[in-house]
């Protein structure tokens, strides 16, 4: 029998794409989402690119416990992948007990589901806000979490400990935490992309925004950092890249190979990328050329951040494949396809 995956966040920017591989991979998928933050398009373009109309898809918020028992008792469902969560930082250091509430709730009507249902593996999508500003680079798995530095970031580090913390008291259930580097970049096929809401803060939504002249200018935060060239080295992972590091994750739990019940991987390519660079390495792959001017820091943002992938590749037999070039062209070739619908 198929494994059946559920995808909570399931029409958003990640979710979607690793709904796509998912499917690809033969793997039964069934989509839930409350659509706070998408709209259909995400889910229409993954029936699209696979070809599969018959995709379960149920809308529904999963900080309602009940709802979220009701689908568990409506599938039997081999993993979750648990995307469904509010991610932009500053919003969540003026609301704070919004992202709380929400980031956590949800969580903990997963986990609670899974424990009533007899178990399961789930799944969390963390982030590499979690090593803060790291006194040694590359960071490894093994790097100390540091301090979050906002609420949202706070909701990564709890929910990891809550996952840890639950898998620890309950054999049913296994864990995985994917700790995502700077996801950037589209599905090949571009229909199925990064759908910022108002004013992008990323810096690919904001860049493919400007040149498609829906922005004026980009500005870049900070030209006098320690780095090369004065700008914040990050680690760009391309999006299908990461969703395909999801497939590899979900298979080691489903095919019963974990290590330890609760383990966490980096996803990221190990290569430091500076914002001019990324700037650079836009206008050219893409021939054209960009308005941006210096600004000031961003307040909370790290000088420096990438990732040592050696226990991914290793134990996950995943590595990053698309070069940067490629998922700067994907990026693009998905903005104007947004302005063309
Ligand atoms: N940047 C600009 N101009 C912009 C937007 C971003 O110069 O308009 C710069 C930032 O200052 C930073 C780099 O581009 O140096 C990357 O910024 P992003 O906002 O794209 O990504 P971050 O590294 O700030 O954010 C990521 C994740 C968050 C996570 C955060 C924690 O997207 O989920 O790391 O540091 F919380």
């Amino acid at each position: 029998m198929k494994k059946r995956i559920l995808v909570s966040g399931g029409a958003g920017y990640i979710g979607s794409h690793v709904t796509v591989e998912l499917l690809e991979a033969g793997y039964e998928v069934v989509v839930a989402d409350n659509m706070s933050n998408c709209d259909r398009s995400g889910f229409e373009g993954v029936r699209q690119i696979t070809g599969k109309e018959d995709i379960p898809f149920v809308e529904m918020d999963f900080c309602d416990a009940a709802a979220v028992e009701r689908l568990f008792d409506e599938y039997r469902i081999d993993a979750v992948i648990h995307f469904a969560a509010f991610k932009a930082v500053g919003e969540s250091v003026a609301e704070p007990i919004k992202y709380y509430r929400n980031n956590l709730t949800s969580l903990l009507n997963v986990l609670e589901a899974a424990r009533s249902h007899g178990g399961c593996n789930i799944l969390f999508s963390s982030s590499a806000t979690v090593y803060g500003e790291a006194a040694e680079l590359p960071v490894t798995e093994q790097s100390p979490r540091l301090p979050a530095t906002s609420p949202y970031g706070n909701t990564k580090q709890i929910c990891e400990d809550m996952l840890r913390d639950t898998v620890a008291s309950d054999r049913s259930i296994r864990g995985i935490a994917l700790r995502y580097f700077n996801p950037i970049g589209a599905h090949p096929s571009a229909l199925i992309g990064e759908l910022p809401r108002g004013v992008p803060n990323n810096l690919v939504p904001y860049i493919t925004q400007t040149a498609i002249g829906k922005r004026s200018c980009l500005s870049i935060f900070g030209n006098d950092y320690p780095t090369p060239d004065g700008t914040c080295l990050r680690d760009y992972i391309d999006i299908v890249d990461l969703a395909r590091a999801h497939v590899a994750a979900v298979t080691r739990m489903v095919e019963g190979r974990m290590k330890e019940d609760y383990e966490i991987f980096n996803v990221g390519t190990g290569r430091p990328v500076s914002v001019l660079e990324l700037v650079s390495a836009f206008e050219q792959v893409n021939g054209l050329k960009l308005n941006y001017r210096f600004a000031d820091r961003r307040p909370g943002d790290v000088v420096a951040i990438w990732a040592d992938t050696s226990l991914a590749n290793r134990e996950l037999g995943w590595t990053a494949r698309r070069t940067l070039a490629e998922t700067l062209a994907s990026a693009w070739a998905w903005e104007k396809h947004l302005a063309g619908r």
